[in-house]
């Protein structure tokens, strides 16, 4: 029986691969390897598809979150509350700086963070809060956004799984203070190697990150402060400036592919996320929960199914972050989606025929 697995990037690749190879060409006759005329146009793209001012490419999402904390001020001792049920990147940033990631459950239902749990984890040392479109799903954030308000708190969106994903008919990365966003090739706009970005309305924040990432510098060898080399790679715009006209499609596609598994899984053993009215999903992860999940896992790869694990341990649990003193049972929603989420294959590519074998196997189980 053929093969279906997680996700399948050669398949993307093989439709756009002259197109792709011509960009890359183009950089290299240039010379523009680091940052360069391709990766600013590149930027403006982002910025005018994101519909925010600017867009700054940087070397990963990593690096955005980071610079992103840097931007706003965040210092040692310092608290910044954010979802325990993330990628462990979203908290990177906070911990570079020796600030300390304060961690909250999510909601049972939307698996993104609860804002009705996250007022009881605001001190005197609060200064931000990073809320996560995980899986591609927005969060709630105008809850968010008012919460940071009242307790003048500075909000950030981790877009690291959700471009183009739309609250409230609005893209995500518009909203917070800034938008941090990953291209790891795995995501729904993956670069050929590592990329990230951060988009923001604010010109302030986009012209320290500029140098930020640049070494601290604004004009060559004059360092204001100490800086990084986080700059975007000239290959890495370039293929991205190609790849972000065909995003649209590949999420419709995505999306198409979702309502399909939403529609056909009918197995009252599975639940899926749920899908508020305001959010419009890229489903980067299509992720469902069961009790036994090793046993689905074996059932589906008997099969020649093979789905991913997003993710099987929650921050707070992390052993990074054994001395913030968390233990099991301090954040029980997100602890019950490490062991019992699984991720369906999902990809753009993914034909309506592998979808229905993926149902009819789950509705078999
Ligand atoms: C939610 C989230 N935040 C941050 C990151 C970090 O991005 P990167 O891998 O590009 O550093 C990722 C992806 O890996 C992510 O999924």
């Amino acid at each position: 029986m053929e093969k279906i697995p997680f996700l399948d990037l050669k398949k993307q690749y093989l439709p756009i691969r002259d197109e792709i190879r011509t960009a890359i060409d183009e950089v290299l006759d240039n010379t523009a390897y680091s940052h360069g005329p391709f990766v600013e146009k590149f930027e403006k793209d982002l910025a005018s598809y994101c519909g925010t001012r600017y867009a700054l490419g940087v070397n990963s999402g990593t690096s955005a979150l980071h610079l992103a904390m840097m931007a706003l001020g965040i210092g040692p001792g310092e608290e910044v509350i954010l979802p325990a049920n993330t990628f462990i990147a979203t908290a990177w940033g906070v911990s570079y700086l020796n600030a300390i990631p304060v961690f909250v459950d999510c909601d049972p239902e939307t698996w993104n963070i609860d804002p009705s749990k996250i007022e009881a984890k605001i001190t005197s040392k609060t200064k931000a809060i990073i809320g996560v479109h995980l899986y591609g799903q927005p969060f709630d954030i105008e809850a968010v956004a008012a919460i940071a308000k009242k307790h003048n708190l500075l909000m950030i969106e981790d877009c690291a799984q959700a471009i183009g994903a739309e609250y409230k008919g609005k893209k995500t990365g518009g909203f917070g203070e800034m938008g941090c966003f990953s291209f790891y090739p795995g995501k729904n706009l993956g670069a050929y190697g590592e990329g990230g970005g951060i988009t923001t309305n604010n010109e302030i924040y986009s012209k320290h990150i500029q140098s930020l990432r640049n070494h601290g510098s604004v004009e060559r060898y004059y360092h204001d402060e100490i800086g990084y080399n986080m700059r975007m790679d000239g290959i890495q715009g370039a293929v991205l400036g190609v790849k972000l006209k065909y995003i649209d499609g590949w999420n419709l596609r995505r999306k198409q592919i979702a309502a399909m598994y939403q529609k056909g899984i009918v197995n009252e053993k599975i639940k899926m996320q749920y899908q508020p009215e305001w959010s419009d999903s890229i489903y980067h992860l299509f992720v469902i929960t069961t009790e036994k999940r090793e046993a689905l896992m074996k059932h589906l790869q008997a099969e020649n199914i093979f789905p991913g694990l997003h993710y099987p341990v929650p921050c707070h649990l992390q052993k990074a972050y054994k001395e913030l003193g968390y233990k099991k049972g301090d954040m029980p929603h997100s602890e019950y989606l490490a062991e019992h989420c699984l991720s369906l294959p999902m990809f753009a590519e993914l034909r309506n025929d592998e979808v229905e074998r993926v149902i009819e196997r789950i509705n078999a189980y």
